[in-house]
């Protein structure tokens, strides 16, 4: 019996392609069936499951708390909705950074109980052990570097970072031995655009950009940053593209005014 396969999914073979033909790539975070079936029918490339989930979806301050099984269970909704993009599990702090076997085992538990098609952990050389041990198992791996919010307790704060000429060289550095272990992709956060365009030059897999300039293979951003349902975090680098948290509260108080006058529901609106 023979499985058909859509072959208008996006593929890891496919997004390097599309850095070669130099056509950029767009991603956005994604986190329940409802919004990631929209995000994927308007044409999205990749979407990230992100441990950004443990903030805009759990209400954490940091994204630390979340875990494996938390997000193993946000990403089969979001797999379930995508028909054409890649869908990107974040291996949430702590699972990977133990022990090289541990990683190995938790990587492959997300792909399998998921459904997803790659995941994304944070860190260059420290993890490199682990994350060659994951490509060996078959895992197509997605780096992160620059801003890792997973490591916010070392650097105290979410800052730029590589700005002073030690960290930008060990970013480049970290960002080659990555693409060498043969990560599909590698995003980097929250640096200068200048340093962004110098490692997306210097390896051969795609570079996501997220407040890393307009030089990337492409860019992410979190959904509800973007779509202005966040209300109070504006960073430089974020873009509302809808404003969307006005909608929802009008829409909402609508509703209960309609409630409280009884005009909802109507003779229409009722068997
Ligand atoms: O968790 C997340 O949303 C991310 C993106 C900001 C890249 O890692």
């Amino acid at each position: 019996m023979s499985v058909h396969v859509q072959n208008s999914r996006m593929t890891t073979a496919k997004l390097r392609q599309m850095k070669a033909n130099g056509e950029k790539i767009a991603m956005l975070t994604g986190y329940d069936f409802t919004l990631a079936s929209l995000v994927d029918e308007a044409g999205i490339d990749m979407i990230l499951v992100g441990d950004s989930a443990s903030n805009v979806v759990c209400g954490n301050q940091y994204t630390l708390p979340i875990t494996v099984d938390e997000m193993i269970f946000l990403t089969k909704g979001v797999v379930r909705a995508a028909q054409h993009s890649l869908v990107v599990c974040d291996m949430p702090f702590g699972s990977y950074q133990v022990s090289e076997e541990e990683a190995v085992r938790n990587a492959i538990k997300i792909l399998k109980e998921s459904g997803c098609d790659a995941v994304k952990l944070e860190g260059g050389e420290e993890i490199l052990p682990a994350i060659r041990h994951m490509i060996q198992s078959g895992v197509p791996v997605m780096g992160h570097l620059g801003l890792t919010p997973q490591s916010v307790n070392q650097f105290g704060g979410y800052g730029l970072r590589a700005k002073e000429e030690a960290e930008a060289e060990k970013l480049l550095h970290d960002a080659k031995l990555l693409d060498e272990a043969g990560c599909f992709s590698i995003v980097l956060e929250k640096i200068p655009a200048a340093l962004a365009e110098k490692v997306t030059k210097a390896v051969s897999c795609p570079v996501i950009g997220i407040g890393a300039g307009n030089d990337c293979d492409g860019q992410v951003l979190v959904l509800h940053d973007m779509l202005g349902l966040n209300q109070g975090f504006k960073p430089k680098f974020l873009r509302h593209f809808a404003h969307l948290a006005e909608e929802v509260k009008s829409a909402v108080s609508s509703y209960i005014n309609a409630v409280k006058d009884q005009s909802f529901p109507s003779a229409e609106e009722s068997y």
